[in-house]
């Protein structure tokens, strides 16, 4: 088992940073979605991480050719999708498995996803439940709601009007995939606009997706071979995030995050971060499929205590690095209607506290999140539970106290990179 041990930073920093792992749910969708083509797409800045790498594999599996010229990534499509000789294996990656369920479903043939112990723990059955209701065929353990996952693939499932009880991207995608494999408009609703991904790369490679006044999403199977993607990936904001917190806590600080994603649905935990008192500024510099520009995050003196309880589908993935900024603030912070939590790569509400209380900060568990009273962050024994985002975070936490963190080969999941970007921190004054 990989472990680190961070030490202290006793100084600032002020750095560009232009190296933050590539969007992952970006990644994946290219790797999947260049199925959906006739001809190769060509990807740049593609994550080489191991999630992305999996949903890359797969795509392989099912009959894609993979060609990589230096950075440059072409994926060439089958003409049909084929039917694999083994299992496909997700690993720690809950995006690759529900969206490949909901593509496969719709595709004659059989496959069967696995992953890791972590991922075959998760819950499947806000997907798989959906489409069975459509006419997917899909077994597993627990009823079908947990891997392996078997998929019976038939092209005849039927469309469908689903207002989905959970704010998930992963199942927006899966049923938005299941739809286009079916012979008539589909609609599907949401509580919250989740990340907007699927439907922007969709609609760049020629599919009607139409969102309605009444908040429905209209999904039209399209009736021609999609044109192909063509994109530079940018970077990720989740991953970013780790930084913008790290200058946040750290008196006089500053990070220039270079090339992000500037997704409305993807920069909330920036918001959260500017209220709290960090300055914070974005500038766009293009906008293809997404905008894209730089983040700039600066100390500007101790932070506050915040509450966040609304648009929770938009941070969820930077909540545990949020903890860390809460509780390095002045007072209480709350986070509340995040039960999503619990359905991550570990249950984060349970990880991120049990890691605060060895760092002697004072927390309060509730079913749907927490809240955190700030305080001084003290040397620890941090276990990850297998989960990139807890890893990361309590790097950061590092910085300000010192930390030993177990079980960290995680963090090359999404952001092989991490540590050299933590350790650059310390040499840049
Ligand atoms: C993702 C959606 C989110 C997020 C995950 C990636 C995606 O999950 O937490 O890291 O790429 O669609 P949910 O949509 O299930 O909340």
């Amino acid at each position: 088992m990989k472990n680190i041990s961070i030490t202290k930073l006793h100084d600032g920093f002020d750095i560009v940073c232009n190296t933050i792992a590539a969007d992952k749910s970006i990644s994946h969708r290219c790797a999947i979605f260049s199925l959906l083509s006739d001809q190769p797409s060509v990807i740049k800045n593609f994550l080489k991480a191991e999630d992305t790498l999996n949903s890359l594999k797969i795509s392989e599996a099912l009959g894609a050719n993979i060609e990589w010229q230096n950075d440059i990534l072409t994926i060439t499509p089958p003409i049909t999708i084929k039917e694999p000789s083994d299992i496909l294996n997700c690993g720690n990656a809950g995006t690759a498995m529900r969206l490949y369920c909901g593509l496969l479903s719709g595709i004659d043939g059989t496959f069967i996803l696995t992953g890791d112990k972590y991922l075959r723990n998760r819950p499947m059955n806000r997907v798989t439940n959906p489409l069975r209701s459509i006419g997917a065929k899909i077994f597993g353990r627990d009823g079908g709601n947990l891997a392996p996952l078997c998929i019976q693939g038939n092209s005849k499932l039927q469309p469908f009007k689903y207002h989905s009880p959970i704010d998930s991207a992963q199942v927006k995608s899966a049923m938005i995939l299941a739809g286009m494999n079916t012979v008539h408009t589909s609609y599907y609703k949401e509580g919250i606009l989740t990340r907007d991904h699927t439907e922007r790369m969709l609609t760049g490679m020629g599919v009607k997706i139409e969102s309605k006044a009444d908040d429905w999403i209209a999904i039209f199977p399209p009736r021609k071979p999609l044109a192909p993607l063509n994109i530079t990936v940018p970077s990720d904001p989740s991953s970013g995030f780790f930084f913008a917190v790290a200058a946040a806590i750290i008196p006089n600080s500053k990070i220039v995050l270079k090339n992000m994603s500037l997704n409305p649905t993807r920069v909330e935990a920036y918001e959260v971060l500017r209220k709290m008192g960090a300055s914070v500024e974005y500038e766009l510099k293009e906008d293809i499929y997404e905008p894209i520009g730089d983040i700039v995050i600066s100390y500007t003196g101790g932070l506050k205590a915040v509450t966040v309880s609304t648009n929770i589908a938009w941070l969820i993935d930077e909540l545990p690095a949020l903890a860390i900024a809460m509780a390095c603030s002045d007072g209480i912070s709350t986070v509340s209607d995040a039960l999503e939590l619990r359905a991550k790569e570990s249950d984060r509400i349970s990880s991120v506290l049990t890691g605060l209380k060895s760092c002697g900060i004072e927390c309060k568990e509730a079913e749907d999140g927490y809240s955190i009273v700030g305080g001084n962050l003290q040397k620890a024994t941090i276990n990850s539970f297998g989960d990139h985002r807890i890893a990361m975070s309590f790097a950061i936490a590092g910085l300000v106290c010192d930390m030993n963190i177990t079980d960290t080969e995680c963090i090359d999941t999404s952001f092989p990179n991490f540590m050299e970007i933590l350790l650059s921190l310390g040499r840049s004054k």
